[in-house]
């Protein structure tokens, strides 16, 4: 039996088995810098505003800051006795500094020091995965300023669709990171709030200064009411929603490295580098980075429904229940950062596009389909006229194992007499993407123009 962190009301020691179930210790001694960052600047503020002394608050600072050194070198690791980071703490600072330790805790309850805590923490790994997600960029930005003329099939419904510049391709990722980023940027706001002062729900009945220890924690405002201040949760579960859709991202870029990678598209090759070999089959090289990052995708999409389910039914304020966020947040900051880190790697040494099976498939195919339909559209047939006319001649290309490519003029000109010579330039897959010029669309005019606005924004972070 363990001896009891908590009041003289309790007479017996906890069952050892509750004592593990109970401490969260485990984990969150992760949160250990926060915590004392947190409690220096609480325990400043109660000098400040009279309720210690400045002389008593330098040793709690002092100490704290011992605590600081003995964890970073080692010498500070907690068991399950200090239940959890908080009392481990508590505990350590009254045996390092005496009796004065035991003022730490004047007008502060565990329930808004842990949010605290956690939104420090939160608020420096969101900063850490905003660099992550601009070092992404710049990868897929390098990648795709050397392929702006590479051409790679474009598909809807995994069908071939019309061809498309495989920077334009890229750069859609880029785009999508760039809401990532966006997305990560308004939460950090609202993450970056302090629930410390309000208490275990109620406030204190000490003269304590919020906004004093708002500001020394780098926290916009305190917040306003201190039963939200110690009940919410949204900011955690905002961060889970923003952390899952980077890994949908990731997750279906993945999908498309995996089967680029097949032998049945061959578009592109992994480097030794990124890829694994199998146990029985010698001639295996396996995607599985982006197998992982597809993979791990669920994990943190379970730990946002987690934290969802665990908020629901919760009554105000503070519930244990609310020990079960930390986890769930370590992990998928954890999987979100490993995966960026993965996949920026792929990206930048382990995917080699292969040119020539991207030229055959754009040139051996009907992905120019549409260009016909325009051409005579803009010759003055009705498109609706020319989409079944093209039909038509898909049709009859397919019979004959042909591509509109391999047609004569005068077939051309007996199906429609508006053909003219010029039609197998139009239907050459490098102008039938340079045709497409229309803003935000893959033509090359479009795409350098995309690139140079992408770059622009990666400079101005
Ligand atoms: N270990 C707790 C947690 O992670 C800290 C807060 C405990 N507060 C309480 N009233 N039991 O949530």
């Amino acid at each position: 039996a363990q001896p009891q962190p908590w009041s003289q009301r309790f007479e017996q020691a906890l069952h050892p088995a509750i004592a593990r179930f109970n401490a969260s210790i485990g984990f969150d001694i992760r949160l250990i810098e926060y915590d004392l960052t947190g409690s220096q600047a609480h325990a400043k503020m109660l000098a400040k505003t009279g309720i210690i002394s400045p002389a008593e608050a330098e040793t709690l600072i002092q100490g704290l800051e011992q605590i600081r050194q003995e964890y970073r070198d080692g010498q500070f690791s907690p068991g399950i006795e200090a239940e959890d980071v908080h009392f481990a703490v508590e505990r350590r600072l009254t045996e390092l500094v005496g009796d004065v330790g035991k003022k730490l805790h004047t007008a502060r309850s565990r329930n808004d020091q842990v949010g605290t805590d956690i939104r420090l923490y939160l608020r420096s790994e969101i900063d850490q995965i905003l660099q992550q997600l601009r070092q992404w960029q710049r990868t897929l930005l390098d990648l795709a300023e050397s392929h702006v003329e590479t051409l790679i099939p474009g598909y809807t419904h995994l069908q071939r669709a019309q061809p498309l510049s495989l920077a334009h391709h890229l750069l859609a990722y880029v785009e999508m990171a760039e809401r990532d980023i966006e997305r990560l940027r308004q939460i950090r706001e609202r993450v970056n709030v302090s629930p410390l002062g309000a208490g275990a729900l109620a406030g204190t009945t000490f003269p304590i200064d919020r906004h004093y220890t708002a500001e020394l924690l780098g926290f916009r405002e305190p917040y306003r009411n201190s039963l939200d201040a110690v009940s919410d949760r949204d900011f955690a579960i905002e961060f889970l929603c923003a952390a899952s859709l980077i890994m949908v991202h990731l997750s279906r870029l993945s999908e498309e490295i995996i089967l680029w990678a097949s032998e049945e598209f061959a578009f592109i090759k992994l480097s030794d580098s990124c890829a694994t070999g199998s146990s029985i089959m010698p001639q295996k090289k396996n995607p599985d980075v982006p197998e992982l990052v597809r993979g791990k995708t669920g994990r943190v999409f379970g730990h946002l429904q987690a934290l969802l389910v665990i908020m629901k039914g919760l009554p105000l304020a503070y519930n244990k229940d609310l020990q079960e966020d930390k986890e769930a947040l370590f992990d998928a900051v954890d999987t979100v950062r490993a995966c960026l880190e993965a996949m920026t790697i792929l990206m930048g040494e382990g995917v080699v596009f292969q040119p020539e099976r991207l030229a055959a498939a754009v040139d051996q195919d009907f992905a120019n389909a549409t260009d016909v339909a325009d051409y005579l559209a803009s010759k003055g047939v009705p498109f609706r006229e020319a989409y079944h006319l093209v039909g038509q001649v898909v049709k009859t290309c397919l019979a004959q194992g042909k591509f509109l490519k391999d047609l004569s003029l005068e077939e051309w000109q007996a199906l429609h007499p508006a053909f003219a010579a010029d039609i197998y330039e139009r239907i050459a897959p490098q102008q039938v993407v340079a045709a497409r010029n229309s803003y935000g669309g893959t033509g090359f005019d479009q795409v350098r123009q995309a690139l140079a606005a992408a770059r622009d924004r990666l400079n101005d972070f």
